[in-house]
């Protein structure tokens, strides 16, 4: 389905202007719809465009917009309150501070506007929907959509509804985040860090435990997924890369490696939170390779690879 007639030529609203509400209101736009930005600390409003247009423009020199930068940009408007920002907007996507208790507050005002058919996501990186979307006259329209940063170059969204979530909001926000280009993954049960940072987080706790232990510095950490692991993730997850490294799929690598992967889980069950000496220690290693001056540098670099990368998947995908 074309992505105005799913929102009936509507437009759609972007709650929090700052690194993530910018980023998705360059998805909406690159899909055609029209975007009203709104955020409740005005120097953060006002240099939104700019930041928009910024991001544009570099997706333009890598050829990575369906219509010229100017047109995509044109469609974003900002608006300089809740309710211009979402009186007839058919979505709102929230992007505001992850704190509970001001995602709470904006769904409660949210609320009293009133709006019937208004849709709400929320960017959240970990609070379930139940943690301040329930009991409220909107609740059967609030889930979490959850992206990842850039949403417009990375386009996993992760959908959780929490159990006042009607089943056709998830159904509509799957069909919406599709139309405009986005990868969607539908979290079936609550759960706090939703599958993309659990994983993460498994992924975290025994990179920090390694360098604990002395097993190895946080650059040889780092190198094994960016050499290793990291390759093949790019374009598939543990279960595929699993069902393919034993000869009779993944059944066959739980006989042959099953019991090695229990016994190191098995040997985590301790868990230590990050101490003050750990983050020191890392921090010291990151600094020698980074200096904190560098960051930025690097950051761009980053989005840089990003961006060559996201042509290459396209250019791999043939389209
Ligand atoms: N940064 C990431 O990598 C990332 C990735 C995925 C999801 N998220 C989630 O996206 C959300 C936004 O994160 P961010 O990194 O863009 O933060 P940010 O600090 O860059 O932007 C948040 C913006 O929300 C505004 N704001 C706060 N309360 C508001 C309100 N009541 N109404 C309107 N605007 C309000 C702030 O002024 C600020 O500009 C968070 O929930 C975060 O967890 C972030």
């Amino acid at each position: 389905m074309k992505v105005t007639d799913l929102t009936g030529g509507r437009p759609v609203a972007v709650i929090g202007a700052g690194l993530v509400g910018a980023g998705w209101a360059i998805v909406f736009a690159r899909a055609g719809l029209p975007v009203r930005m709104y955020d409740r600390a005005p120097q953060v409003l006002e240099s939104a465009p700019a930041l928009v247009a910024q991001q544009l423009a570099q997706l333009d020199a890598y050829g990575l917009l369906p219509e010229p930068a100017d047109v995509i940009r044109a469609r974003i408007s900002v608006a300089h309150s809740l309710r211009d920002a979402l009186d007839g907007a058919a979505y709102a996507q929230e992007s505001v501070l992850e704190q509970v208790d001001i995602k709470r507050q904006l769904m409660e005002e949210i609320d009293a506007l009133g709006f019937a058919d208004l849709i709400v996501g929320s960017s959240t990186s970990g609070f379930p929907a139940s943690d301040f979307a329930l009991n409220l006259a909107i609740s059967p329209r609030v889930l979490v959509a959850h992206p990842v940063n850039p949403p417009y170059l990375v386009p996993i969204v992760e959908l959780v509804g929490s159990p006042q979530t009607a089943p056709s909001t998830i159904d509509w926000t799957h069909q919406l985040m599709e139309a405009v280009g986005q990868s969607v993954v539908r979290v079936n049960k609550e759960i706090e860090g939703f599958i993309l940072n659990r994983l993460q987080a498994v992924l975290l706790r025994e990179a920090w435990t390694m360098v604990a232990d002395g097993v190895a510095s946080a650059d040889d950490i780092d190198k094994t997924i960016r050499d290793g692991l990291g390759w093949r993730w790019s374009f598939m997850g543990p279960f595929e890369t699993i069902d393919l490294n034993a000869p009779n799929g993944v059944a066959d690598y739980a006989v042959r490696f099953g019991p090695l992967f229990h016994r190191i889980a098995a040997s985590r069950d301790q868990q230590r939170p990050w101490d003050a000496q750990l983050i020191a220690e890392v921090e010291g290693q990151r600094r020698e390779k980074l200096q904190a001056s560098q960051l930025n540098e690097r950051r761009s670099w980053r989005d840089d690879q990003l961006m060559k990368f996201a042509v290459h998947r396209r250019k791999a995908a043939g389209g």
